[in-house]
């Protein structure tokens, strides 16, 4: 066990995710109602290394966290930091951290954040990480911040591509977000009833896509949709580029390619991003009132529960695909 913390600091780091700033509400008021100093670093890691004048690390109060909880991305602003992967640069952070009497910190982010996090908690900093990405793709969290709101987004978008691609007697290949990780085009794609649902973790060739929108056509459909995650073996154009040369006569339907891009980074967070960013925020104060760091804070179940940083960095969630059969199944 730990001294409790008296100083704490939050940024947020990485891919920005809706329900971050209900995080950084969560992490303030819980900390103030501790007696707590709370300071903001602005722009993630490389706010925390820049120069004091520059500053970057301010007090914050529960006024500062007023009004943002409805809103998308974050307010304190992200940034992905390069040179945080040298040790002297991160002591330069800590050195900035205990120059304003701060003695803890809370990274909101995903894999890239949280190995930062697990490097400063090695260099004897107390650190809590908490559990933010689109991608879905962190060990120790069955969910991430933000996940639900751009999935969300996604939908929301591929639900309209459907109407157009109907009109026309279209079939629309639609790539989503993820980096390596599936999961936005699997939840995707089964909550549109996709055709097709191309993932970095089960490859569907070109040839079976081709299969599948031929089927949609044969069966009088009036439009098919694929989702290609981003780290599928090819990408959506790549993919309607194969499709157009090799199967254009099994294919019939006209295609077109929709990237949906960082539009799905900017979501109204969902009431469940909320909810969990409420309750993640709030945990990670209490794993520091108590002395528990170097650990990340996600939700298994509908529990809130903390994982050792050392457990988390360098990995990939496995992906179930369970739910990939589902997906094929209703979509007749
Ligand atoms: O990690 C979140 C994410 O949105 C990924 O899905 C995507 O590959 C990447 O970030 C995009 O990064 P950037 O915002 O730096 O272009």
């Amino acid at each position: 066990m730990q001294d409790q913390a008296k100083a704490i600091a939050v940024l947020t780091s990485g891919g920005d995710a809706s329900g971050m700033n209900m995080a950084i509400r969560a992490v303030t008021r819980s900390a103030l109602a501790q007696g707590w100093a709370v300071y903001g670093v602005s722009e993630g890691y490389a706010g925390l290394i820049a120069a004091p004048e520059e500053g970057k690390i301010r007090r914050l109060t529960a006024r500062d966290v007023g009004g943002i909880l409805g809103l998308g991305g974050t307010v304190l602003g992200s940034a992905r930091c390069k040179d945080f992967h040298d040790a002297s640069v991160r002591a330069r952070g800590i050195a900035n951290l205990a120059a304003l009497g701060v003695d803890a910190l809370v990274v909101i982010g995903g894999n890239g954040s949280q190995a930062g996090a697990h490097a400063l908690h090695e260099q004897g900093l107390a650190v809590v990480g908490l559990a933010s990405t689109i991608d879905n793709d962190l060990e120790g969290s069955d969910i991430t911040l933000g996940a639900d709101t751009a999935a969300n987004v996604a939908v929301d978008a591929v639900d309209k591509l459907r109407v157009t691609s109907s009109s026309h007697r279209r079939a629309s290949i639609v790539e989503v977000m993820g980096r390596s990780c599936g999961y936005l085009a699997l939840t995707v794609g089964l909550a549109t009833g996709a055709e097709a649902i191309v993932l970095p973790e089960q490859d569907l060739g070109p040839d079976e896509v081709a299969q599948r929108i031929a089927s949609a056509y044969d069966r009088g459909k009036h439009h098919a949709i694929v989702i290609v995650a981003e780290g599928a073996r090819y990408n959506a154009a790549a993919l309607a580029e194969i499709l157009e040369r090799e199967h254009r006569e099994r294919v019939r339907f006209d295609m077109r390619v929709t990237v949906l891009g960082h539009i799905q980074r900017g979501g109204t967070p969902t009431v469940f991003d909320r909810l969990l960013g409420a309750r993640l925020g709030a945990h990670a104060i209490d794993c520091l009132e108590r002395g528990e760091h170097g650990v990340l804070v996600g939700l298994r179940g509908n529990e809130v529960v903390t994982t050792p940083l050392a457990d988390v960095v360098g990995k990939q969630k496995p992906l179930g695909l369970e739910l990939v059969e589902l997906a094929q199944t209703l979509a007749q």
